[in-house]
């Protein structure tokens, strides 16, 4: 048997100058698990198992991975499981985006090092579904993306609560001491009570919708709810196209172009997605050798309407986007701005997918293009004088009243800053002046957190304000809302212009025209930077993963991949 040909167990061999051997010692291994000589000779699928004690939304995986397994029976392949690492999103110091391209290299690995014919990629919380679609792409072994569909949701005194825009919506309510401790703690039992990723459209489950989209989930299976019936049933399916296609396979880099890159990107823009996405997909589309030219998003923000009422944008919950139609609608809805003969995973252009007529349609969470809840997309990106390389704003979770202003900055040096001085009776800040906070970039120590959400002045929110700009080179939950400028670029840490801004200093905010300008002269901001001292370089890091995150992160507008892991050719 050639290299070429080898299947199965034969694939990937240990190397001990024999291949035949190479064979026989693993074939006589295996028997120790107990399986027959048919099995051995099968077909292999791996599946990329990610669940963990340390994450909440993958609780379920034990099940899901029994109807995968059965799915790859049932078509005559072995499935094989193997552990990733897994990124629980709440779980993980200082943020899980640092891990995020560890666990893209190992994926990429243990597809590459381990027999396999086709791979099921089990992921679902925020990072691990980028980070999975990263690694199978340089792989480029067949994979099929199951993801572990969103938690349900709960009430609270008549109200109903879904992690986890509603976390940061009591939690305000609790530092304004609109709310009591009492009535926190019990929010605190309510608002993740079940298996699954957050119950909005937050950045997991955007991922979801972009992994369907590109075409490596089977039509159907983004937003089916964690602990339903129908999503063990995907499971299957899963399983039974995995081993379809270690017969016939379709590989990732065939999925992933530039015309489904700008599908997945119109589909954000739909669902009013996570600005986390816009990262992720930068990376997913890299992977592929496919770049994302500056100014895209905007093109594309401009002619895409929002359809969907969901959290943190709207007012409905996964389940109810589940039962309204789900994706299938929405791609049905965007059918033509999309690139109808992108390859999807089952060997069906998209636009055969999208052939027949999806049913009832509930219009109150999907809104048809005709009468769009927007008519243009729900994040833009900035540029200027504070943002050369762009900044992210989601303009459909954010405050029109101040799309066009001119602010003060009170600026915070670091995290540190931010939470030992933002609650300070004396802290000097209006309502309408910009907070902004420095150093929370990808290559900064903090490694680029969720905290572009800053929280604001307790002084503030105890006169009723509940708004104001903020700007950073951090990130921000995909369930969070607010007028917050992201992902500044460059950042502070590597002496952008975000480093240079000074409390007091005036900027400029058009969502109109799309700028983000700091208004200092030229003179003074050349100044600035001759004295500016880089915080990337005082973290006094030497060695290990940490290292290697500090010699090779990338900004945002690359997706925060690291440069080794972009294709050569
Ligand atoms: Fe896992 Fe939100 S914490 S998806």
């Amino acid at each position: 048997m050639t290299k070429q040909n080898r299947s199965g167990l034969a694939r990937n061999l240990t190397h001990y100058g024999d291949p035949d051997f190479s064979v026989f010692l693993r074939k006589s291994f295996f028997s120790s698990m107990g399986f027959s000589r048919e099995m051995l000779n099968r077909k292999i699928v791996g599946i990329a198992y990610t669940g963990s004690g340390f994450n909440n939304c993958h609780r379920h995986f034990p099940e899901l991975l029994d109807a995968v397994k059965r799915g790859v029976i049932a078509n005559g392949a072995l499935p094989l499981e193997f552990p990733t690492i897994s990124l629980g999103e709440i779980f993980l110091n200082p943020t899980s985006m640092k891990y995020r391209n560890l666990m893209s290299m190992e994926t990429e690995e243990m597809i590459k090092a381990q027999p396999m014919d086709a791979v099921v990629l089990m992921g679902g919380c925020d990072k691990t579904i980028p980070a999975q679609l990263m690694g199978a792409v340089s792989a480029n072994l067949p994979a099929v993306q199951l993801v572990g569909g969103p938690m349900m949701t709960s009430k609270y005194k008549g109200e109903r609560l879904g992690a986890c825009t509603d976390c940061r919506r009591f939690w305000a309510e609790y530092r304004s001491d609109s709310i009591t401790e009492r009535d926190i703690l019990e929010v605190e039992s309510k608002l993740a009570t079940t298996a699954g990723t957050c119950a909005v459209m937050g950045t997991a489950s955007t991922m979801a919708c972009v992994a369907e989209t590109l075409g490596f989930a089977i039509p159907g299976s983004a937003a089916i709810p964690a602990v339903h019936a129908d999503r063990l049933r995907a499971a299957e399916l899963t399983g039974n196209l995995a081993a379809e296609l270690t017969n016939n396979p379709i590989f990732p880099r065939e999925l992933v172009t530039v015309q489904s890159i700008e599908n997945a990107f119109r589909v954000i823009l739909a669902l009013g997605g996570s600005t986390n996405a816009i990262i992720h997909l930068t990376a997913i589309a890299g992977r592929a050798g496919v770049s994302i030219p500056p100014g895209k998003l905007n093109e594309l923000s401009d002619s895409t309407p929002v359809l969907v009422n969901l959290k943190p944008v709207g007012k409905h919950y996964m389940e109810d986007f589940n039962y309204a139609g789900g994706m299938g609608a929405v791609l049905r809805e965007l059918k033509p701005l999309l690139h109808l003969d992108c390859l999807t995973i089952t060997g069906e252009e998209l636009g055969n997918r999208l052939k027949e007529d999806c049913g009832y349609v509930d219009r109150s969470v999907i809104a048809s293009s005709d009468e769009p809840i927007d008519q243009k997309g729900g994040l833009v990106t900035l540029f200027g004088s504070l943002a050369p390389k762009g900044a992210i704003l989601k303009r459909s979770a954010a405050t029109p009243e101040l799309f066009e202003c001119i602010g003060k900055a009170v600026v915070f040096e670091s995290l540190e800053d931010l939470s030992n001085r933002i609650d300070d009776p004396d802290l000097d800040v209006e309502p309408e002046d910009f907070l902004v906070l420095q150093n929370a970039g990808p290559a900064s120590p903090s490694g680029m957190p969720e905290a572009g959400y800053l929280p604001l002045p307790k002084k503030l929110l105890a006169c009723g304000i509940r708004d104001m700009v903020r700007i950073s080179d951090a990130r921000m939950s995909g369930s969070a809302f607010g007028t917050v400028i992201l992902h500044v670029t460059p950042e502070a840490a590597i002496g952008g212009p975000l480093a240079l801004v000074k409390n007091g200093d005036r900027i400029k905010l058009s969502v109109s025209e799309k700028k983000l300008d700091l208004l200092v002269s030229e003179e003074e901001i050349q100044e600035r930077a001759r004295q500016f001292k880089s915080q990337k370089q005082e973290t006094g890091v030497s060695r290990g993963y940490e290292q290697l995150y500090q010699d090779q992160i990338l900004q945002a507008d690359q997706g925060c991949d690291f440069e080794f892991l972009l294709p050569k050719e």
